[in-house]
């Protein structure tokens, strides 16, 4: 008895309707979806050059009658959902009946199903139309190949990107699925190489051990709380487990994995200042609500969700992941240590020593006076007449003045150079107080170190020759196995910049030798960032690229707001600032420098009209 039925108008005009197949990936994940609402417990992928000449999903799920197998690829026909009633309680992962009739029409198809594992129906169709069918004995349930995808739509044909970036869109997907589904086993091969597996034993710790590596399971907080509207379980990674972007961060709701940027974001706040600047922990989150609860007919893709009381919820996870924290022990201990980076570990402690000992301020510095005496005069070169301030509009109402340079963030000439400054001392910890025969002025120091990180650095990427040094021991970083997959594909690209890098497999790469101007003992940390940067960053020209890469090390490595300063530092600061090509601004556009004049600070004392 056939259980698809074709939607009335009225619902399907309610669905978000819109393009479902943009990629590879789309494709993988809508059959992957179809498996897992046909109740399969394991569920192979099988991907020619990512899946852009083949994509084959095999599952043994409950299968098709020969009627339903005709009318699956049939516009909105579906066994999922009956009328309008039931999208306000979905709870399945798909409910348009809109995905094979789509996958159909862009590429040729062949569909093979089974209810009983003795006879089953098989058909083949070239863009949704059909070329061939028959009856014939096959396994109980589906497989499905979609072959030359967008081979009669060039648009979208040539809107795809190259074969490491389609994979790793794919990857990305599926080893959040598999997260969400640990009672499915799941095996993707990309050109006959196993890039993706799991053994369905339900256990999630397990799956995220055969995706992360078995140290960063180990390395993992577990999350449960249930206030009678939301259910959250998983895991959060301690501190020390942590990574430069917020990819690994997989938030699933009701089985169905989700983007949502202030999930993810409550996810990182829980964490308080307890990470360092510009590092994300990999997380594993699953949400159960009600589905009435939770609307998923808000984007074609099913990706986004809409909740009833989201405010209710985030402030849930915020609090969920800070109490986890709270109650875990998160002190490293040298076990720890050596379990993440396994051989290399000696060269990880060392390198959180050296790391500490490279901040600009010690601990101890932090019990300095707020207020420094006057020592240190700045002499930059050369030295010129203060020149005539900019007003900013927006500051025009207020009595103090911005002094600008180029606002460009392209290092150029400066149309000023910086003036003499006689330092006075430091206020809150975050700003350099200084004067000169006619201004007073307030420095903010972590974008004055900014904009001088920043134009080092900027200099030392755009040098065509790298010149590098060799680590004494290999450094191992890690990465998920969607992001290993761009860095495979770049590997020639690092070297290029001298960065000698090598895959070690499951994620893992080895660094040899690095770029002379990344700071000893720092080197795990900015090789992270360049190669996440180089592998998120959809920016080609490369300018942009090395001005993104800049940007980013310049503020990882800057003098934050709250440390205090001592007039060594300060000296070198301001010397190092005046140096600077535009050191007006940092490098993303905020001011470094406010100037109020004299003349302006007795009007508002009244001794002047
Ligand atoms: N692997 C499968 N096993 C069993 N039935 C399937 C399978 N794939 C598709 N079907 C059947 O085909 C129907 C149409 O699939 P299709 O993916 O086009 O729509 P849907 O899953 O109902 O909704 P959506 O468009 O949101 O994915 C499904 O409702 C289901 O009944
Ligand atoms: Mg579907």
């Amino acid at each position: 008895m056939g259980k698809i039925k074709k939607l009335d108008q009225h619902t399907t005009d309610l669905i978000a309707a819109g393009e479902v197949i943009e990629r590879a990936a789309s494709v993988v994940k809508e059959l992957v979806e179809n498996s897992i609402d046909a109740k399969a417990t394991r569920i192979n992928i099988k991907l020619i050059e990512a899946g852009l000449s083949e994509i084959t999903v095999t599952d043994n799920g409950e299968g098709m009658d020969e009627k339903d197998a005709k009318l699956a690829v049939k516009p909105h026909s579906t066994s999922k959902i009956k009328n309008e009633k039931d999208l306000f309680r979905i709870q399945t992962l798909g409910f348009r009946g809109e995905a094979l009739p789509s996958i159909v029409s862009v590429s040729n198809f062949k569909l093979k199903t089974s209810q009983d594992g003795v006879r089953g129906s098989a058909y083949a169709m070239k863009a949704g139309t059909l070329v061939s069918e028959s009856v014939a004995a096959c396994p109980r349930g589906t497989e499905i190949t979609v072959k030359n995808l967008f081979f009669n739509t060039p648009a979208r044909l040539q809107n795809l990107q190259p074969t490491s970036v389609e994979l790793s869109y794919t990857l990305d997907y599926l080893t959040k699925i598999a997260m969400a589904h640990p009672e499915i086993a799941f095996k993707a091969i990309n050109n006959e190489r196993v890039v993706l597996q799991t053994f369905g034993s339900g256990r999630l710790l397990e799956v995220i051990s055969n995706i992360y590596k078995t140290e960063t399971a180990k390395n993992l907080i577990d999350i449960y709380e249930n206030n009678g509207y939301f259910i959250l379980h998983g895991f959060i990674s301690k501190l020390h487990v942590t990574r430069s972007s917020r990819n690994n961060i997989t938030v699933i709701v009701n089985e169905r994995v989700v983007k949502n940027t202030r999930l993810v974001s409550a996810i990182v706040e829980g964490y308080k200042e307890r990470l360092m600047f510009g590092r994300y922990p990999i997380a594993v989150l699953n949400i159960g609500v009600d589905p009435s609860l939770v609307d998923v007919n808000i984007h074609p893709a099913k990706l986004e969700v809409r909740f009833s009381n989201e405010d209710e919820l985030l402030d849930m996870v915020r609090n969920s992941v800070d109490n986890a924290l709270s109650r875990s022990n998160l002190v490293v201990d040298l076990d720890e240590s050596m379990e993440q980076t396994g051989v290399w570990d000696s060269e990880t402690k060392q390198e959180e020593v050296v790391h500490e000992e490279s901040k600009f301020v010690s601990l101890s510095e932090q019990s300095f006076p707020t207020i420094q005496p006057v020592e240190t005069i700045i002499k930059p070169e050369p030295p010129v007449p203060t020149p005539a301030p900019v007003l900013k509009e927006s500051f025009e109402q207020q009595q103090y003045t911005l002094i600008e340079g180029d606002v460009s963030t392209r290092p150029t000439e400066p149309k000023f150079a910086l003036p003499k400054l006689a330092y006075i001392g430091q206020l809150q910890g975050t700003y350099l107080l200084a004067s000169d025969a006619e201004n007073f002025y307030l420095v903010d120091q972590h974008a004055a170190a900014e904009r001088v990180n920043y134009e080092t650095y900027i200099s030392e990427l755009q040098k065509n020759e790298e010149t590098t040094y060799q680590l004494l021991v290999p450094l191992a970083v890690n990465f998920s196995l969607a992001e290993a997959a761009l860095v495979v594909a770049k590997i020639p690209d690092f070297i290029r910049r001298g960065l000698l890098i090598e895959e070690f497999g499951s994620g893992s790469f080895l660094v040899r030798e690095v770029p002379i101007w990344i700071p000893k003992g720092r080197e795990k940390e900015f090789i992270e960032e360049i190669i996440t940067q180089a592998i998120n960053d959809k920016k080609t020209e490369r300018f942009q690229l090395l001005d993104s890469l800049a940007k980013s090390l310049a503020c990882k490595k800057a003098v934050k707001a709250n440390d205090y300063l001592n007039n060594d530092e300060v000296a070198a600061l301001l010397s190092d600032l005046g140096k600077c090509k535009n050191p007006y601004t940092c490098p993303h556009g905020r001011p470094v420098i406010v100037k109020f004049s004299y003349y302006e600070i007795e009007k508002w004392f009244k001794r002047v009209v």
